[in-house]
């Protein structure tokens, strides 16, 4: 909750306190935020995430995906992404402009990647890429991994699962409200964050 006559710098500690909240707690609104991409041929995709962490101090958000994805082809072409983030209960938006950092069988991702349960593991397990046509349906998972996964037969996912890393460099809180809205923006510029009121 903020109070009905917040100042600039109550706004940006509840705009990360949400955020490390959302990435924190996976009932929490936050934690399914919109991450768009921009694409050399196809313009701009977005699609549902999970927030798996905020920092504030980092200025991160981080999520996973499949290294298959088109979201990921997308990164590799333009590093610029957006977030979207949204609570129905106190009508707050939250968007994020970020620049991205991908990782992929290296120290970062494999750090995230053994905190991950095997039976979390099979959305990197897809025989077939995902986005590709299939000729019927199908959940894309194999048999073993439905069976029983285990650390020995989810291991191969690893070269699948990309690290998404993503630092922030321009904020806009929005909170709808019938005493009157309240619009903010936070830029990171020269090291530090500039912090500005906004007509709503
Ligand atoms: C609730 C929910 C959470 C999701 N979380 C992720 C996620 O954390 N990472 C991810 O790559 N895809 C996630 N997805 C799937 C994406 O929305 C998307 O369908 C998929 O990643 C392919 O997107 P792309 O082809 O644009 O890369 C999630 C979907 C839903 C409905």
């Amino acid at each position: 909750m903020i109070s009905s006559q917040p100042s600039l710098e109550e706004l940006f500690d509840h705009v990360w306190g949400m955020l490390v909240r959302g990435g924190a707690d996976g009932r929490h609104p936050y934690h399914f935020p919109s991450f768009a991409t921009i694409h050399n041929q196809r313009g701009i995709e977005q699609r549902t995430v999970v927030l798996r962490k905020a920092d504030k101090g980092k200025r991160q958000l981080i999520c996973y995906s499949d290294m298959r994805t088109r979201k990921v082809a997308g990164l590799a072409e333009n590093e610029q992404a957006h977030w979207l983030f949204y609570n129905h209960g106190s009508k707050e938006q939250i968007r994020a402009r970020v620049t991205t950092q991908l990782h992929h069988q290296d120290e970062s991702s494999n750090e995230k990647w053994v905190t991950i349960p095997p039976k979390n593991r099979g959305d990197y397990l897809g025989p077939v890429p995902p986005g590709n046509l299939t000729d019927e349906h199908t959940d894309n998972r194999p048999v073993s991994f439905k069976q029983n996964p285990t650390e020995e037969n989810t291991q191969s996912g690893y070269k699948n699962f990309a690290l998404i890393v993503s630092t922030v460099y321009h904020l806009d809180f929005l909170k709808l409200s019938r005493d009157g809205h309240i619009r903010a923006q936070f830029n990171w510029r020269d090291d530090k964050w500039e912090k500005s009121w906004v007509a709503p």
